[in-house]
């Protein structure tokens, strides 16, 4: 299974199983033949990064396969931008080890195969969308023959074609977010680090930068995507840590994160006399009005709790069973730190 740790919280490091999918130039996803074994997308043991008094990341072991888009939660400091950062050779760690793409951070040749669109920036004003797309050509190095062809194809991934030659003075925040993006897949990355992507961007470019991470994806690319906003970490990620206080939390699938925390709503028009003394063998229970919830309960165990409550003499009248959502798990954990 796929894991993030903080040294701190469990001590745990995980690298098995990593899945043989495709990031660019390393070979076709789709020919079904055996493929090499490859190293993750990123791997990190004990990475940690202290400012002065403030801990920002305690001892990071992370590890992220290829191809997989994970996803980074966290509360405003919990030092997701700057894990980013350490992995991108931007900060320099002050303890542990990470390695990008098989090769250790920083590496110049690695750091052409990576995307970045970061949190804060700000383009030179008096440059237009295709000129800043240049500039970066020129700084990623890409032969120059192919630059105006990444440039438009980069351009129309994020819908910014008609814009192309507009000064980036005269763009909204969400068309500097998209810009931004543009500069990020220019020379088709093999990992891209998106650091909160569609801050700045209305639903429609929200909606719009999922496509494009689920198209990245589709594309062998791995994603590392920092983000507040859960319902877009539920719709995208196959993979998930939380951070707090610099420290991982949790981490795993989604539905690892919240499979276990499922509850079910009960509504009986019969009820048996003393039937609530079995529930606690379920999980947690409470009554509201005519409607009795039991929370975490295991859900291949409602048709049993069912059973008890009929055998019991008892009538139900409807059984709802609802998981938690993301949000409701992620201010649990963070309740629990
Ligand atoms: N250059 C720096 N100098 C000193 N402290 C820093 C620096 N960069 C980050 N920090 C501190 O490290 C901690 C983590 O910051 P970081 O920016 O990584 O958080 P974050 O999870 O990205 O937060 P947000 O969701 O607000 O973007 C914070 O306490 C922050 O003040
Ligand atoms: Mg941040």
């Amino acid at each position: 299974m796929w894991q993030a740790s903080s040294a701190e919280s469990d001590g745990l490091v995980a690298a098995g199983g990593v899945p043989q999918a495709t990031a660019p130039g390393e070979g076709a996803a789709t020919t079904g033949s055996p493929r090499p074994s490859v190293s993750p997308a990123i791997h990190t043991l004990g990475l940690h990064k202290r400012y002065r008094r403030t801990v920002a990341v305690k001892s990071l072991s992370v590890s992220v396969g290829r191809g997989e888009i994970f996803g980074f939660l966290g509360p405003n400091g919990a030092g997701k931008t700057t894990v980013i950062k350490m992995l991108l050779g931007l900060v320099k760690p002050t303890a542990g080890e990470a390695m990008v793409l098989g090769a250790p951070v920083g590496d110049r040749r690695t750091r052409r195969r990576i995307g970045y669109l970061p949190e804060m920036f700000r383009f030179q004003p008096w440059l237009t969308a295709a000129e800043v797309l240049r500039l970066h050509c020129r700084l990623l190095e890409l032969p120059r023959p192919s630059w105006e062809q990444s440039i438009s194809e980069s351009l129309e991934t994020v819908g910014l074609a008609e814009r192309a030659g507009d000064r980036v003075a005269g763009f909204s925040k969400g068309m500097q977010q998209r810009l931004g993006l543009g500069v990020a897949l220019l020379g088709g990355p093999a990992l891209v680090f998106l650091d909160e992507p569609t801050s700045a961007l209305d639903p429609v470019g929200r909606h719009h930068v999922r496509q494009i991470t689920r198209d990245l994806r589709e594309r062998g690319v791995t994603v590392f995507l920092n983000t507040h906003l859960l319902a877009e970490a539920e719709q995208l990620c196959d993979r998930v840590a939380v951070l707090d206080k610099g420290a991982v939390v949790a981490s795993g699938s989604l539905s690892e994160l919240l499979g276990r925390h499922s509850r079910v709503r009960l509504k009986l028009s019969a009820a048996p006399a003393g039937w609530t003394t079995g529930l606690s063998a379920f999980g947690a229970w409470r009554t509201e009005g005519e409607w009795t919830t039991v929370e975490g309960v295991d859900p291949d165990a409602i048709a049993d709790l069912v059973n008890l409550i009929v055998a019991g003499g008892g009538r139900v009248e409807a059984v709802i069973p609802e998981h938690q959502n993301l949000e409701e798990r992620f201010l649990e954990l963070l309740q629990e730190k």
